[in-house]
């Protein structure tokens, strides 16, 4: 299990895919701008059994209740990262921390250089998502991907482990500040304590 502050990530087992294929068939969990493919339970079993390096994980509240799941694969020069929550989950951070706990465990444990995602550019959430995980936008796929009867563009996304802000460094971006908020403020207190025993001494020293 990968562990992050308000989600866990745990592999997705093969008596776990009722659940998924559940959630693939539902137009509302797949949303706005991904195909919903109608699955069979044995479909998903086979893609399952033939997915070698790729891993698909269930996004669980501490309490255990899965909320969603994460995905990652084998792509043309590194890895591909894919992402659904179930929409009464959606939009309280849960998929942010999600995607940074995968993108760590990515480059901690694979020797790789390259996490891309794809996602719709009018898709706001998808993309803020990777933003906050420093992924930079490389481009768009025109008329790349057919859902809900339109053929939509794509825009592909890239992290570089170069670029990559080492485990949870996205997580921790605020109380990072606020450690160098923290730093300067001692530094700045012992200063201030050895100029006063410097003054004082040498008013004793003038005072002799
Ligand atoms: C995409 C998804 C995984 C994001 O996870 P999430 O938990 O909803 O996102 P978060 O709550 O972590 O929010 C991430 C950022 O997006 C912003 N955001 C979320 N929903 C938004 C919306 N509807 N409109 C605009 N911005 C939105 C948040 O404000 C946040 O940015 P901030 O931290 O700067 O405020 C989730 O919304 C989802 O499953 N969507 C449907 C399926 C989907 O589109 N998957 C992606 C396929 S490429």
């Amino acid at each position: 299990m990968l562990k992050g502050n308000t989600v866990d990530l745990e592999l997705v087992e093969r008596e776990d895919l009722q659940v998924i294929r559940d959630w693939d068939n539902d137009v509302d969990f797949v949303g706005e701008y991904e195909p919903c493919s109608q699955s069979t339970l044995s479909a998903l079993q086979k893609q399952f059994d033939e997915k070698g390096e790729s891993d698909w994980w269930f996004v669980r509240r501490k309490d255990g209740t899965s909320v969603g799941y994460v995905a990652h694969w084998k792509a043309a020069g590194g890895i591909g990262i894919g992402y659904m929550l179930v929409p009464e989950e959606r939009s309280k951070g849960l998929g942010s921390e999600a995607i940074q706990i995968l993108v760590d465990h990515i480059f901690l444990h694979k020797d790789v250089v390259r996490v891309q995602a794809e996602t719709h550019p009018d898709n706001p959430a998808s993309q803020r998502v990777l933003e906050k995980a420093g992924f930079q936008k490389e481009g768009i796929r025109r008329k790349a991907f057919f859902s809900r009867g339109v053929h939509r563009d794509t825009a592909l996304w890239s992290l570089l482990r170069d670029e990559w802000r080492a485990p949870g460094a996205a997580r921790r971006v605020r109380p990072g500040r606020r450690k160098w908020v923290t730093s300067i403020t001692i530094g700045v207190g012992l200063a201030a304590v050895a100029l006063a025993v410097v003054c004082a001494t040498r008013g004793r020293v003038e005072g002799e």
